[in-house]
């Protein structure tokens, strides 16, 4: 069978592979936790599904626009504009399926073959190949654990390459947790903008950031430079809502207007149930978020505390989203020599699923997961260090 060239170049998901060795120890009756998973482990908030239910049964079941129904696309810039302040004209934003698919429409809309995307490493694993599929080069910038995986407009000036298209910035962090002030990512984006490098914010884990932690946001840098900015949201994180497939984008309306046709072309709209339910969650109670952040905030402090006290291990405190990414190298080995070796013994080991920092552009690190209960999570931390001791013995 000959596939096209572009998709045999292309990283099998490295979280989908990790889930797959997890859920095949599983089919043979082995016990095995889960510190891999990147979604919320809360139900969906109940009047978000009710909306979906009303929806179904008032027959709201047919095609919509592309770019989403004009009230969920008003609550959207309703959202943004929340950020900063102002009003936002609606024209401004479409609905994709997920936060993903929104970043995916853009980085097709905006990259001719060639153009250089600047991501900054530890990245989102989907950002390089998403930057490949647009036929871009993506140019990865790394940063160190020193400075909380952090970057300053310094650290790009360095890797500023030629034909320097887009600047990929996402805070809070996943992998790291790591998040800039509003002032740090000023900085990052009033160097972009003095370059002429356009800037995609990706905001998915704005509503995950913990105090005395404040939220950033591009929101302010769009309405200044509104054909230079891109910022992404949506509800996966914020609402518990990963498997509805919702996600947004706040862009000048004639890159609206570029996506909505690659979207018209593929996908079509978001599913109408799902876009009456994101309505309700944009324009209902947040309550839930707070209960969700502050569960984040503990399991955090927990998992941080153990996995700190752990010989050799270290990791920044991360301010947001909920993963940590320690620096794991201590515990490396000839027969265990990289990230993928220790997240292998530890799964067949001792049954807990992580994901190895290589897939997120650093081998030395291990992303743990801290979406699951206290108990759980702290029974996985112990069942982590016992694999490592053994690996080191
Ligand atoms: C950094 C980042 N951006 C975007 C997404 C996309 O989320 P979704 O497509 O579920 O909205 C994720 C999901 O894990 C993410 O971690």
């Amino acid at each position: 069978m000959r596939i096209a060239q572009k998709i045999r170049s292309l990283p099998p998901s490295a979280t989908l592979a990790v889930n797959a060795k997890a859920q095949e120890l599983a089919a043979q009756g082995r016990k095995i936790i889960s510190l891999a998973v990147g979604e919320p482990d809360f139900p969906t908030p109940e009047h978000v599904c009710r909306a979906a239910k009303d929806a179904l049964d008032h027959g709201f079941t047919r095609y919509t626009p592309v770019p989403g129904i004009p009230a969920l696309r008003q609550a959207v810039a309703a959202y943004f504009g929340g950020v900063a302040s102002q009003e936002l004209p609606m024209e401004a934003t479409m609905v994709s399926n997920g936060g993903k698919h929104a970043l995916y429409n853009l980085l097709q809309a905006l990259l001719d073959p060639g153009d250089a995307v600047f991501i900054p490493a530890p990245y989102w694993v989907s950002y390089p190949p998403m930057v490949q599929l647009a036929q871009g080069e993506p140019v990865i910038i790394p940063s160190s654990l020193e400075n909380n995986f952090l970057l300053s407009p310094e650290d790009l000036e360095r890797t500023y390459p030629p034909k320097a298209r887009v600047l990929l910035l996402n805070s809070p962090s996943n992998p790291t947790g790591c998040h800039y002030s509003q002032d740090e990512l000023d900085a990052l984006i009033g160097w972009a903008m003095e370059r002429d490098v356009f800037v995609i914010s990706d905001e998915i884990y704005d509503q995950l950031v913990y105090p005395p932690a404040r939220p950033s946001s591009a929101v302010r840098w769009w309405i200044k430079f509104p054909d230079r900015v891109a910022v992404v949201n949506g509800l996966s994180k914020s609402m518990a809502m990963t498997g509805w497939r919702i996600g947004y984008v706040l862009a000048h309306p004639d890159l609206i207007k570029a996506m909505v046709r690659i979207q018209g072309q593929s996908t079509s709209n978001v599913c109408s149930i799902v876009q009456k339910a994101a309505l309700a969650a944009l324009s209902g109670p947040m309550e839930s978020i707070g209960r969700m952040r502050e569960a984040f905030v503990r399991r955090r402090d927990l998992a941080l505390a153990t996995i700190c006290s752990w010989p050799g291990v270290k990791c920044p405190k991360p301010d947001g989203a909920f993963y940590l990414f320690p620096r794991m190298d201590a515990f490396f080995s000839k027969t265990m020599p990289d990230s993928a070796a220790m997240c292998t013994r530890i799964l067949e080991k001792v049954g807990v699923a992580l994901v190895p920092g290589a897939a997120f552009g650093d081998d030395r690190c291990v992303r743990f997961s801290y979406a699951l209960d206290d108990e759980t999570l702290l029974t996985a931390l112990e069942l982590v260090r016992n694999a490592l001791d053994r690996g080191v013995n």
